[in-house]
């Protein structure tokens, strides 16, 4: 009986350390933004955005039809991967889409400024919107070329 008793302890004590350790596993970043349907959402917008932008327009603005489908589900796909998502991003890497364009640092605050409004309007919280846009932030050289 007594060891009965300590086999069960000791099963509830293992059951508990586990269950604890699963609780304090933070989802990825991809999770908590919404998976795939919330990335899709605010990749649409924001190059919505761009494209309509003053200052930005000239980039993105004239890309029409299949071309721009396809820049946009490899933008939804980049995102998905860099936030821990379960993608594989098969488009160009950052620096062969953009080096080639000569983004400049203006256009990267501006581009910035436009990220964290869409963020806001779909009410990403303040942790993840910061997460996300720490992520963007370490792609900066890469994207800017003047
Ligand atoms: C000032 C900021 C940015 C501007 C003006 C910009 C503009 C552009 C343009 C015009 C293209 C299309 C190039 C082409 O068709 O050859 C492109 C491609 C792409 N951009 Fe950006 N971009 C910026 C920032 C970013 C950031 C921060 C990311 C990642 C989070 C990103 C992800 C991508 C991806 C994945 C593609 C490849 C799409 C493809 O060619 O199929 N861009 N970008």
């Amino acid at each position: 009986m007594k060891v009965l008793k300590h086999v069960v302890a000791g099963i509830l004590s293992v059951g508990l350390v586990s269950f604890s350790f699963a609780a304090s596993q933070e989802k990825s970043l991809y999770e908590r933004l919404g998976g795939k349907p919330a990335l899709e959402v605010v990749a649409k917008d924001l190059s919505d955005a761009m494209a309509k932008d003053d200052q930005l327009k000239k980039y993105c603005g004239n890309i029409k039809g299949e071309r721009k489908e396809k820049a946009l589900a490899n933008l939804v796909s980049f995102l998905c991967m860099a936030t821990g998502g379960p993608c594989k991003y098969t488009g160009p890497d950052m620096e062969t889409a953009h080096k080639k364009l000569g983004i400049t640092g203006k256009d990267w605050d501006r581009f910035v400024t436009i990220a964290v409004k869409v963020l806001d309007k779909h009410k990403v919280p303040e942790k993840e919107k910061n997460e996300l846009l720490t992520a963007v932030a370490s792609l900066k050289d890469k994207i800017v070329s003047k």
